[in-house]
């Protein structure tokens, strides 16, 4: 029940960020937003309830006095949207419509200033009909007005979080310091075009340490898609899925927080392409391909302006679009050597940009991305290819899997054989949630018997792209 909760979460900063990109009529607004009402009604009733509350709070969603990890990630345009409405949270009552839906949407992808107070916000809700959706007061404030039980208290210590969330609390920090650096660079390229390549390491090196606890704590960054802004939570991706890699091929530490950092600055020229072209959904015609193929080289030159003079890092960012046989893009000068960090970079900007989600794909599972990437022949070192597909398996850490024996359980490092890793049993056989203490650890390999059956995260068998470039 909780999940679902948090997925309508989720489809609500989706409906805000297609919002932005379309049009209240668009199709994919109108889906999303008849969708939460079909999906709504009948959990509510299951629940016993009339209402579906959440609170935001320190740039997290909150329910049950629980911080909600994964809509964390990957609904921060509603977080920002609380934020600018002054609000602790939201309030949704039946019957509400999908109309009312498109209209929280609208207001979501319009609203760009911070509101004076929640009575302005308020004012502003029900200046456009909205009803059934009420803003909660902030945390911060006496809750007068605020009727709903649940918003009405902080969360909880840690110890009161689930298993997730609990592991995850550090981490999210972590994900949004990398995301700030990412975000604000991008938003200099806008302006002065001074971006802050200090800053880019120091957290090229945080994301190493958090690699160092281990690869189940890094692929919580692509375990929660960030729909909001793919381009950003991509190079974000990019950096830990490269840390992670790094890692695996014992890489100096040295050479690991470069690749770490290279990740992050990697798609910066991204930052001089219009919107119009990064955010088109679909194919790019041949004039806005050629205008997207400028970013490898627009970004060696913004970090050069900028003083940066790491090789590793102005390789990767020059050349990540380079493929193993030379094709690609720039064109390849005869003296140039494309190094293995920057065939490292290649393969985990493709691996992502495959098994993401954005607003107009679904995400793929690893191992058709795999079999797309290895059928490309030419298209990456055999090295760093392998390097991927060892590290992260058939079910990467942090994938949700049912076992042979109906219990549900979380990977949590690969075993010796690919479909056998270790895994954290989480439900028991009637899908009951086990304490955390209680939740048994089992490798796979030395189960005789025990299997996976079911890939619950992230990952459906989607379409092969016409060609590898056109998602990157
Ligand atoms: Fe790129």
């Amino acid at each position: 029940m909780e999940q679902q909760f948090s997925d309508l979460i989720i489809l609500l900063a989706s409906g805000i960020n297609q919002r932005r990109m379309y049009f209240d009529n668009h199709p994919n607004v109108q889906a999303i937003s008849v969708e939460f009402v079909k999906k709504l009604s009948p959990m509510l009733n299951e629940a016993g309830n009339d209402e579906f509350a959440f609170g935001v709070y320190g740039s997290k969603f909150i329910r049950n006095g629980k911080y909600l990890v994964g809509p964390s990630i990957a609904g921060r345009s509603l977080i920002e949207f609380a934020e600018r409405l002054q609000c602790g949270g939201f309030v949704f009552r039946l019957p509400i419509t999908p109309t009312d839906l498109v209209a929280f949407f609208r207001l979501g992808a319009e609203l760009k200033d911070k509101l004076d107070n929640l009575q302005t916000a308020r004012a502003l809700f029900a200046s456009v009909g909205l009803a059934h959706i009420e803003l909660a007061t902030p945390f911060t404030e006496d809750s007068e007005g605020g009727s709903n039980q649940q918003l009405d208290s902080e969360p909880k210590d840690q110890g009161d979080m689930d298993f997730l969330a609990t592991d995850f609390a550090p981490l999210l920090r972590v994900y949004h310091s990398l995301y700030e650096t990412v975000a604000t660079n991008n938003l200099a390229l806008s302006g002065d075009n001074s971006i802050d390549l200090a800053q880019a390491q120091s957290r090229g090196e945080e994301l190493v340490a958090v690699s160092d606890q281990g690869a189940l704590d890094v692929m919580q960054f692509m375990r929660y898609p960030d729909f909001d802004s793919y381009s950003i939570g991509h190079s974000v991706r990019v950096a830990a899925l490269g840390a992670l890699l790094a890692r695996e091929l014992a890489w100096p530490r040295e050479l690991q927080n470069e690749i770490a950092t290279a990740g992050l600055l990697h798609d910066v020229g991204k930052g001089k392409v219009p919107d119009e072209i990064l955010f088109k959904p679909g194919r790019l015609s041949d004039d806005e391909r050629q205008i997207m193929e400028t970013h490898s080289v627009l970004g060696a030159k913004i970090l050069l302006a900028n003083g940066e003079s790491n090789p590793i890092v102005l390789s990767a960012t020059w050349g990540h679009h380079i493929r193993e046989d030379g094709g690609g893009y720039p064109v390849m000068p005869p003296w140039y050597v494309r190094s293995s960090a920057t065939a490292l970079i290649q393969v985990c900007d493709v691996f992502e940009a495959l098994t993401a989600a954005r607003p107009y794909k679904k995400p793929m599972c690893p191992r058709r991305a795999y079999e797309i990437m290895i059928k490309d022949k030419g298209a990456f070192h055999p090295l760093m290819l392998g390097a991927l597909i060892r590290t992260l398996g058939l079910y990467p850490p942090g994938s949700e899997v049912v076992l042979s024996d109906q219990r549900r359980a979380v990977v949590v490092a690969q075993g010796p054989v690919p479909d056998q890793p270790s895994v954290r049993v989480t439900h028991d056989e009637s899908g009951q949630p086990l304490e955390r203490r209680e939740q048994p650890s089992v490798c796979l390999h030395q189960e005789q018997g025990l299997q996976i059956t079911e890939f619950m995260q992230v990952g459906v068998e989607a379409e092969e792209p016409a060609e590898l470039a056109s998602i990157v």
